[in-house]
């Protein structure tokens, strides 16, 4: 977040205007958001910005949905713009470095700015990232050849995978499916379900809250509902809540998150 709040600290007031309106626009996630103070937005600004950015957000997820989506993350890679550029998440950290995840083959799952496929490379795994915006499979190359380590990028959508096969040790996934709308979502978990075997960990990160009416309105993507996880994951895997907000706070953004430790079971996925 240093780098992000140095970066951008320098912008005028308009340039920060369009990038909280792209950023809620196509993902509903700015964790930038918690910068609000280096910029010294007032309250005004701040929930007019934020009345824009939601107006301009549903309508244009309504409108163009993923493809927008998909533009916004070829666009933000392209530019080194992602307010989630934050390097290895710490859970990821801790459960390596503590043996709970022990080095095996492993899938980043939307890798993005390649920050945990580079970790996982960096302790002995043998990783692949994959990411549907070429720019940050393209971003992930350069800096695992600056880092030194071995990854294998690939484009794909894990809606619709065709260059991915074969199964997984740990699958990864900070900040994908949640951003998922709902039918994506079906079609993630069972493209997903394929790339695992018995004993396969998953260490899922995501936003998760009740949606307000409104944002259940203009929204279809946005965050997790609390027990989701369960619905979608529980036939599969045994499930723990590792991290994450126990109850939401609406005064924040995001109000909530979770962070999933999840092992297969043995239960064979249905085709149909
Ligand atoms: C919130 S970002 C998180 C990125 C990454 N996990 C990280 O920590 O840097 C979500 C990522 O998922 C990717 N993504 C979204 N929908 C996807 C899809 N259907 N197939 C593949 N990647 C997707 C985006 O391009 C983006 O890189």
């Amino acid at each position: 977040m240093d780098s992000i709040h140095n970066e951008l600290r320098d912008n005028s007031r308009v340039q920060l205007a369009s990038y909280y309106v792209l950023c809620e626009i196509c993902s509903g996630h700015f964790d930038i958001m918690k910068c609000e103070d280096s910029y010294s937005i007032n309250y005004r600004e701040y929930w007019c910005l934020r009345a824009h950015s939601w107006v301009a957000s549903g309508l244009c997820s309504i409108m163009l949905g993923k493809k927008l989506a998909k533009w916004f993350y070829e666009f933000g890679y392209r530019y080194k713009l992602m307010p989630w550029d934050i390097g290895p998440r710490s859970e990821l950290i801790e459960l390596v470095e503590s043996g709970r995840i022990e080095p095996g083959r492993a899938i980043d799952l939307g890798s993005g700015t390649a920050s945990n496929c580079i970790f996982l490379a960096q302790h002995g795994f043998d990783v692949t990232g994959v990411d549907y915006a070429k720019s940050a499979v393209e971003l992930g190359r350069t800096r695992a050849r600056k880092a030194g380590v071995s990854v294998e990028f690939i484009v794909d959508d894990l809606t619709d995978l065709s260059h991915v096969s074969g199964n997984f040790d740990l699958l990864v996934d900070y900040g994908t499916l949640d951003d998922l709308p709902p039918k994506e979502r079906d079609l993630y978990v069972k493209n997903v379900l394929r790339l695992t075997k018995p004993d396969t960990l998953f260490l899922l990160f995501c936003f998760e809250w009740p949606p307000r009416w409104w944002e259940g309105f203009l929204f279809d993507r946005m965050a997790m509902r609390p027990g989701e996880v369960e619905r979608r994951f529980g036939n599969y895997f045994e499930i723990e809540r590792i991290s994450g907000t126990k109850k939401p706070d609406f005064s924040k953004y995001p109000p909530g998150y979770g962070v999933y430790l999840m092992k297969r079971n043995g239960r064979v996925v249905s085709t149909q």
